[in-house]
């Protein structure tokens, strides 16, 4: 149950995502579970401490025993988790080969679209799977919400089988990615399925106003939807609203690491041994969408246009390994590490290497110590929805008031244009500029920055985006015909 508003508290609230927040692993015949990484879990887990709800999902793994599955089962429910198992096939598949080999791309503006019929079909079939689980769990009044593209059919057959089974509740879809200008979006063959089936959502959530009008002129133009009030759509007698709720992080949780001894023991070794270094870092899962090729290619033009910074500067690049089975991110692992080392080649002296490349998962004291001794955080997307790394830097940087030097193309450019530096991603030259500029920005101005982007992740946390979310569709499930 959730702890909000009087009338509200008995509510019960369902979260569905394709990611749960631990995933399940198979080591030496044990199941061992790790936190997920990726800003859906860190958003949902942020919110976790101020409302209570039940969350389902796949465990990111294969578990045919019965006995084993009840093993997984329990180490889930300790998260209030609930795993969806699918056999490995139909996984890969949906989550593999329709989701993010087919989805994932045109939503963030990669041309050249690639269609199989095999992938689709599991796509609706995982939705359909989801949809019997979630149905048979959720009671009249429960609140829905579903989260990303891995399940946008959902809706549609949600709302189905409540109906079937005599349950009226409210179902809400938070989209984590950008959605495409109309263009892009026309040239995927199931494009009207995959909005219909939004539309069954009483409320669709977007980072920004950009994605959220996108989204609705694309209800127009494929389906017919009648959009002429704002953020609101018409579709066979249905009336569905759209949002902006901007998505944060918990703060509080970075400040209370930082606050422990041994991070704190651990920030003063990195400061020690960066003692006259300038320290740039990047953390990013390893995505295209991150623009990780760019980063490497704009700083080595750093370095070549300052050769006077050779041993005085350093970028230290996590790199998350991420959907290792997609040929796309395993290429582009295979260029990363062969890029890493010819800028080291280039660049390193017997004194130091300037790149710092890590392809692998950090943990998060590791990572917060890392994001608090950086001088400056370089993120080059080339789309992204949001990118809570943003968000976390400026949370460990309240002493050293370190610059964020940020794409244009992230979605929290849109509010932190102001208190960072951007740049294009594609521009290695404004990219060597912007960095440049942010090592040698001012006290004065890093600290009016800083402060910016302060106010900016505290009053935008995790918690008051989906409490948000969440009042809005309680006040949709009351008055499901109400004008947004
Ligand atoms: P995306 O959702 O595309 O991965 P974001 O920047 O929005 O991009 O979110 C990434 C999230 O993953 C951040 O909250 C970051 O702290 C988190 N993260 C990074 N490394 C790890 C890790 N090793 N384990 C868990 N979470 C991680
Ligand atoms: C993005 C997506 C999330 C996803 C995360 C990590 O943030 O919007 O839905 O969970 O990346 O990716 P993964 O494929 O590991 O779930």
């Amino acid at each position: 149950r959730f702890k909000m508003g009087s009338h509200e508290s008995k509510r019960n609230l369902i979260i569905v995502s394709n990611r749960l927040p631990l995933s399940i692993k198979r080591v030496d015949g044990t199941y061992q579970s790790s936190i997920s990484s990726g800003g859906l879990v860190t958003a949902l887990s942020g919110l976790t401490k101020s409302t209570q709800f039940r969350w389902f999902g796949w465990p990111g793994i294969e578990v045919r025993d019965v006995k084993e599955r009840e093993q997984v089962c329990k180490s889930l429910d300790e998260h209030d988790a609930t795993p969806i198992f699918l056999d490995s096939g139909l996984a890969n598949e949906h989550y593999n080969m329709f989701s993010n080999r087919i989805l994932w791309p045109i939503l963030h503006y990669q041309s050249g679209v690639i269609y199989e019929d095999g992938p689709w079909q599991a796509y609706r079939r995982v939705n359909e799977v989801f949809a019997d689980a979630v149905a048979d769990a959720a009671e009249p009044g429960t609140l829905i919400w579903v989260h990303d593209y891995h399940l946008m059919l959902l809706p549609e057959l949600l709302r189905n089988r409540l109906q079937e089974r005599n349950k009226r509740c409210a179902i809400g879809l938070f989209l984590h990615t950008p959605f495409p200008a109309g263009d892009f979006w026309r040239a995927l063959p199931v494009k009207k399925h995959l909005i219909e089936g939004l539309l069954s959502s009483d409320l669709i959530g977007f980072h920004t106003d950009e994605y959220k009008q996108n989204f609705i002129d694309t209800c127009a133009s494929n389906l017919g939807a009648r959009t002429e009030i704002p953020n609101q759509m018409q579709y066979k007698n249905r009336l569905i609203c759209a949002g902006r709720f901007i998505v944060g992080i918990d703060p509080q949780k970075f400040a209370d690491t930082l606050e422990k001894p041994e991070v704190q023991d651990r920030i003063k070794t990195l400061e020690d041994k960066y003692k006259g270094i300038k320290v740039i870092v990047g953390v990013d899962r390893l995505d295209y969408i991150k623009g990780l090729t760019q980063k490497l290619k704009g700083f080595d033009s750093f370095l070549d246009d300052h050769p006077e910074l050779r041993n005085k500067v350093v970028l230290i690049q996590v790199a998350v390994p991420s959907r290792e089975d997609v040929k796309e991110y395993q290429d582009l692992e295979t260029e990363l590490s062969t890029l890493a080392g010819k800028i080291n080649g280039k660049h390193a002296t017997p004194d130091g290497t300037p790149l710092l490349y890590m392809h692998r998962s950090v943990p998060f004291n590791e990572l917060t110590a890392l994001y608090s001794v950086a001088d400056a955080c370089l993120l080059t997307s080339t789309r992204d929805g949001m990118n809570l790394v943003s968000f976390e830097y400026v949370a460990c940087q309240d002493k050293k008031k370190g610059v964020l030097v940020l794409s244009e193309f992230a979605g929290s450019a849109t509010f932190m244009r102001n208190g960072s530096i951007p740049f294009h991603p594609a521009n290695m030259t404004e990219m060597s500029e912007a960095l440049y500029a942010a090592l040698n920005l001012g006290p004065e101005e890093r600290q009016r920055k800083h402060k910016f982007l302060r106010d900016f992740v505290n009053t935008h946390t995790s918690a008051k985006w989906g409490q948000t979310f969440i009042e809005k569709l309680a006040q949709r499930c009351r008055h499901p015909m109400e004008p947004c």
